[in-house]
């Protein structure tokens, strides 16, 4: 039975990957969805398609970091669906070349910091600020964050991605407690790697395997994966979750470092 009826939300960063899985997701649980994204044309074709699968969904053109974009954005969902209930903060400057930008700390190039920081971060403190006054007009709501197993753990590289992450689980603790007593939850989703189109043209597929052997799981998510549990969260039926981080990552988080080398060992002594 579709659990999100009646109720209306935004996805940003919904033209693509994650945030357009999610906007289908949540539009075939019912909800009427504001598909918002940088790519006004991308995020149109994903509107266009959940209305022809019998969806009720529109799209936004915004750039989170532009906070007039943002009021539109929000006023835009009040306008053709009558209110708002779910935010899901998504969008993330991820690009291969903002990547190959975040290498080594000592060489860090300051106005790029900046700029992880402003679309992941600035964005989704300004969604949040522009939401949550929608959301108490209707008695509450939900504002879901993407963050990253990154945001949890040190990598190699990607220091200035990992460490805007790590703000929204901390941004996301903060909405909580602020706005919690007026039914307002928050909930950040530690992410691992998900194969999304853009994620499987860019990353070498060693590189792929490599991160396989450090989840759980036999294969990586699919962006249907994460977009259920979004689903999940912005439901009644997550009542009692907020102020947390959950997750989602396939056990890439939840083992010890030596995991994968130590199950190596393992198997060949079970094959000796
Ligand atoms: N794919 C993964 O393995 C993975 C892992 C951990 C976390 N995440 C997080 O998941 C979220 C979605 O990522 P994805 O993998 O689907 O990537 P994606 O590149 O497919 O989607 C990101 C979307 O954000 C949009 N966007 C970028 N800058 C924007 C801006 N300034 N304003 C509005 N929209 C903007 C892009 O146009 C794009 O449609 C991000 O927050 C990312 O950090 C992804």
């Amino acid at each position: 039975m579709a659990e999100l009826t009646d109720k209306v939300a935004i996805v940003t960063g919904g033209a693509s990957g994650i945030g357009a899985a999610t906007a289908r997701v949540l539009a075939r649980e019912g909800a009427a969805v504001v598909v918002a994204d940088i790519n006004g044309a991308a995020a149109e074709a994903v509107a266009k398609e959940i209305a022809a699968a019998g969806g009720r969904a529109t799209a936004v053109t915004v750039d989170v970091v532009e906070e007039e974009q943002i009021a539109t954005m929000i006023a835009t969902a009040v306008r053709e669906f009558g209110g708002l209930d779910i935010l899901h903060n998504n969008a993330a400057l991820q690009t291969p070349a903002s990547m190959s930008r975040d290498r080594a700390i000592i060489d860090m190039d300051a106005e790029h910091w900046d700029q992880i920081f402003r679309v992941n971060l600035r964005g989704y403190m300004l969604g949040a600020k522009h939401a949550i006054p929608a959301m108490l007009e209707r008695g509450g709501g939900v504002v879901l964050n993407t963050a990253s197993g990154t945001g949890v753990l040190g990598e190699p590289s990607r220091p200035a991605y990992g460490t805007s992450k790590a703000a929204v689980i901390g941004f996301t603790r903060n909405i909580a407690a602020q706005y919690g007593k007026q039914g307002v939850r928050s909930v950040a989703l530690a992410l691992g790697l998900v194969k999304t189109p853009a994620l499987e043209a860019g990353l070498p597929p060693e590189v792929q395997e490599m991160m396989l052997t450090h989840h759980l799981t036999p294969r990586l998510a699919d962006p249907e994966d994460i977009a259920e549990v979004v689903s999940f969260l912005a439901s009644d039926r997550a009542y009692f979750i907020t102020g947390c981080t959950i997750p989602v990552d396939g056990g890439f988080t939840a083992h010890t470092p030596s995991w994968a080398d130590a199950r190596r060992f393992h198997d060949a002594a079970m094959q000796a």
